[in-house]
C-alpha cells in the first residue's frame, strides 16, 4: 500500500502505511511533529493505534473476537481458562504434556505469604474488594522484586495468576468476616477459587460442576479485548518500565470504573432499581435516553463493536441455560430481556449502535452461582488477568517500544508575570 498524503500549511508530507495481517491499516504519524510540527489529535484514542499487536484480533464491525486466532465461541464451548492462560502468555495452546506441567505449576504457587494475612487486617469491612486486590497485587512486588532475568519474569507471571485467586477469595472472606480458605492442590484453578470462596471450617464443601464450568466459560470471555482501557493502561505504566505486578495494579484501577468493568456491578444494581421501582423498564429506557438525566443504560454500547458483542451473545444463551441447570428462576432476567428488546427496536440505540455488551449479562449469571454483587468486578480482573499479563510481556519485548508519552493541545493562559499574593 502507498503512503498516505497529508497537506498543511501548503506543505505535503508522506506518511508510512502499516497494514495488519487481517488487512487492518494503520496510518504512522510518529515523524509527523518532527517534520511538520503538527501532532495528531484523538482525545479518548478512538482512532489511535498504539501498538502492533499479535495477541487479541477484533472485528466491531462484525462482532469478530479471537484470542491469538482462535475464535472466543470455540474457547468458550471447547477450552478451559488454564488452556486459554497458557494460549495467551505462551501464544500457542499446549500439548498435554505442556499443559499439565503450566497446571501443576500454578497449582504449587497459589499461597499467599503468611505476612501479606495481615494486609487484609487493616482494611475496613465493607471496605470495596477491587481497592484491596489493587494494592494487594501491588504489595506482591515487595514479596517478589523484579529482575531482568526472562526466567524470573515467567515465575512472577506464574505466581500473580496462581495467586491473583488466593486474594481475591481473602477479600470476599474479609469482607465478611470469615476465616480465610487455603488453597487445595486436588481441584481445578476456578474449582478452587470457589473452594475459597464459600467452603467454611466447619462444613464440608463439594466444588458444583455446573457453577465450575460456568464459571471458567465466564472467565474465558473476559480474558483479554486488546488495547482497552485497562489494558491500555498495564502497557502505559509497564512502558515506564514499572514491573509487573505495578502495571497489572494500575490495570486494576482501570477495570473499576463504570465506564469500564465495573459495569458489571453497575448493571445489577441497575435492574434491582428497575425491579423495586415495580419493573417499569420503559421509564428508565427514556431516561437512558434523556442527556440531562445523566443515566445511562449499564451494559449498553462498546467503543468497538458496532452490530453486536459475541461476548455477550454467548453470555445470554448462557444465563438461560446456567438458570435452567442450578434450577433457578430470576426475575431481574425477564427485565434485561426486556430493556434488551426494546432497546434493539428503538432509534435512538438504533442509530447509536448501541447493543448489549459482555457486562449486561454477566453479572445475572455471577449471581446464579452466588458471587456477591461487588466481587462482580474482581471477577472480570481475575478473566482479565492472563490478556493483561500477555500485553505486558509483548510490549516488555517489542524492540521499538519507548516510554508511552503523549502530547497535547494547550489551551490555557499565555505567559504572564507573576504577581505576589498581597497584590492580588
Ligand atoms: N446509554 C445511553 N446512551 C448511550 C450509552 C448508554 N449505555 N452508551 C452510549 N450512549 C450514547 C451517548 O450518549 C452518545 O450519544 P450522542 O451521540 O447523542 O452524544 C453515543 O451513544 C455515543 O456514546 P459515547 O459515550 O461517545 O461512546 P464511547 O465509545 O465513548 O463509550 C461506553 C462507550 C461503553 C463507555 C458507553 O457506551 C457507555 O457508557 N456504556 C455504559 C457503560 C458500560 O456498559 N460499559 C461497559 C463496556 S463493555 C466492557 C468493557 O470492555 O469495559
Amino acid at each position: 500500500m502507498s503512503n498516505a498524503t497529508l497537506n498543511l500549511n501548503g506543505k505535503t508530507y508522506e506518511l508510512p502505511v502499516i497494514v495488519g495481517s487481517e488487512n487492518e491499516v494503520g496510518v504512522n504519524v510518529t515523524k509527523l511533529r518532527g517534520t511538520s510540527g503538527a501532532i495528531a489529535y484523538d482525545p479518548g484514542y478512538g482512532n489511535t493505534g498504539s501498538c502492533q499487536s499479535a495477541i487479541t484480533f477484533i472485528n466491531g464491525e462484525e462482532g469478530i473476537l479471537r484470542y491469538r486466532g482462535y475464535p472466543i465461541e470455540q474457547l468458550a464451548k471447547q477450552s478451559s481458562f488454564v488452556e486459554v492462560c497458557y494460549l495467551m502468555v505462551n501464544g500457542k495452546l499446549p500439548n498435554q504434556a505442556e499443559y499439565e506441567t503450566f497446571k501443576n505449576t500454578l497449582t504449587r504457587h497459589t499461597l499467599l505469604h503468611e505476612d501479606m494475612k495481615k494486609f487484609f487486617e487493616g482494611y475496613p469491612r465493607g471496605g470495596h474488594p477491587m481497592a484491596v486486590m489493587s494494592s494487594m497485587v501491588t504489595s506482591l512486588s515487595a514479596f517478589y522484586p523484579e529482575s531482568d532475568d526472562p526466567e524470573a519474569i515467567n515465575l512472577n507471571i506464574i505466581r500473580l495468576i496462581a495467586k491473583f485467586k488466593t486474594l481475591a477469595a481473602f477479600a470476599y472472606k474479609k469482607s465478611i468476616g470469615q476465616p480465610y480458605i487455603y488453597p487445595r492442590n486436588d481441584l481445578s484453578y476456578t474449582g478452587d477459587f470457589l473452594h475459597m470462596m464459600f467452603a467454611v471450617p466447619a462444613e464440608p464443601y463439594e466444588v458444583s460442576p455446573i457453577i465450575e464450568k460456568a464459571l471458567d466459560m465466564l472467565l474465558i470471555l473476559h480474558v483479554d479485548h486488546e488495547q482497552n482501557c485497562s489494558t491500555s493502561t498495564v502497557r502505559m505504566v509497564g512502558s515506564s518500565q514499572a514491573n509487573l505486578f505495578a502495571s497489572i495494579s494500575a490495570g486494576i484501577s482501570a477495570l473499576w470504573g463504570p465506564l469500564h468493568g465495573g459495569a458489571n456491578q453497575k448493571v445489577l444494581e441497575m435492574l434491582e432499581m428497575i425491579q423495586a421501582d415495580g419493573g417499569d423498564y420503559s421509564k428508565y429506557m427514556d431516561m437512558a435516553k434523556d442527556k440531562s438525566s445523566g443515566f445511562r443504560l449499564m451494559g449498553f454500547g462498546h467503543r468497538v463493536y458496532k452490530n453486536f458483542d459475541p461476548r455477550a451473545l454467548i453470555l445470554k444463551e448462557a444465563a438461560d441455560d446456567v438458570l435452567s441447570e442450578l434450577g433457578k428462576e430470576d426475575p431481574l432476567l425477564d427485565i434485561a430481556r426486556g430493556l434488551e428488546d426494546i432497546a434493539l427496536n428503538d432509534d435512538y440505540f438504533v442509530s447509536r449502535k448501541l447493543y448489549p455488551n459482555v457486562d449486561f449479562y454477566s453479572g445475572i449469571i455471577y449471581r446464579a452461582l452466588g458471587i456477591p454483587v461487588d466481587m462482580f468486578t474482581v471477577m472480570f480482573a481475575l478473566g482479565r488477568l492472563p490478556g493483561w499479563i500477555a500485553q505486558w510481556h509483548e510490549m516488555r519485548n517489542d524492540p521499538s517500544m519507548r516510554i508511552n508519552r503523549p502530547r497535547q493541545i494547550y489551551i490555557g493562559e499565555g505567559a504572564r508575570d507573576y504577581v505576589s499574593i498581597d497584590k492580588r
